[in-house]
């Protein structure tokens, strides 16, 4: 059975780890994060952008897949489904689809806005045992070729918005998602530091993980962070373990087209990406 994300997130920042959340993209990607999320004992969350869950058909195919694994696959870890970046409408859709956690990102809007509207979605959330994300300060990235600065947050700011009585809070440090450019400055840690003081035991989320070096997320979790995103890792291994199969004439032997045969390779890829950060993020063990 899925479960919302906050005790996981308290165990996790009481515990001096995080909890990987790992972006879904379809069955093979689900499959693959779930084993590994049971084969190493460990609490796991699975992210679906408003974009995945359109190219699954919608959040409701997104719950009777998810649901249906976790009885099939006899899986025993908590496991949450979060919607990431959600918009207001996005959110209202993923609690009627039966989500057990949600983010609203309203960190575009006006500071007032975004406090204005996550306010409503906090409420809306106790009422379905639901947990909540928000976020202060955007997170850049990738857009039309063009890679964005990440923000910083306003300490003062988070302190609002974590107030209104969120579950956990993304907080912009520098980060953003996919590759990070050469002359990346890295993570404010200064920025992390002040948020930390100002917003004491709730649980900080820190999106971008991708390329993120083991050292700085090691200072990140010392500093509160108990959720780490990442997306766009799983997807580099995935294409290139599928580039190899195919680059090698493996689809061309025998069955090797079937796409149970063709679409392993990438599985399994995916599988060594999420053990690889389960490990650094400290949660393997930790169901
Ligand atoms: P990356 O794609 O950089 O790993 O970021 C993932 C993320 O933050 C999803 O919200």
């Amino acid at each position: 059975m899925l479960v919302n994300a906050t005790e996981m997130l308290k165990k996790a920042k009481a515990g001096h780890y995080a909890v990987g959340h790992f972006n879904i993209n379809n069955l093979e990607w689900t499959k693959a994060i779930l084993s590994t999320a049971q084969e190493l004992n460990s609490p796991v969350i699975l992210g679906v952008s408003e974009g995945a869950g359109k190219y699954m058909t919608g959040f409701k195919t997104v719950v009777g897949m998810v649901n249906g694994m976790l009885e099939e696959m006899k899986i025993t870890v908590p496991v949450a489904l979060h919607l990431d970046h959600g918009t207001y409408d996005g959110c209202l859709k993923c609690v009627e689809a039966g989500f057990s956690s949600i983010m609203f990102d309203g960190s575009h809007y006006p500071i007032e806005e975004n406090i204005a509207k996550t306010k409503e979605l906090v409420k809306i959330c106790a009422e379905h045992g639901m947990s909540l994300e928000a976020e202060v300060g955007a997170i850049g990235g990738e857009e039309d070729g063009v890679i964005g600065m990440g923000e910083c947050a306003d300490p003062q700011e988070c302190k609002m918005i974590a107030d209104l009585g969120v579950d956990f809070l993304a907080a912009g440090i520098g980060n953003i998602h996919g590759k990070y450019p050469a002359n990346w400055a890295g993570l404010s840690f200064e920025t992390l530091d002040a948020i930390q003081k100002l917003t004491g035991d709730l649980p900080l989320v820190l999106h971008g993980g991708t390329g993120i070096p083991a050292d700085m997320i090691k200072k990140a979790i010392s500093l509160g962070v108990s959720k780490i995103n990442v997306n766009t890792e799983c997807q580099l291994s995935f294409a290139a373990a599928t580039r190899k199969y195919i680059e090698e004439g493996k689809d061309l032997q025998g069955k090797g087209f079937d796409p149970r045969k063709l679409l392993a390779p990438g599985t399994e890829a995916i599988k060594a990406t999420v053990k690889e950060k389960m490990e650094l993020f400290g949660s393997v063990g930790k169901a």
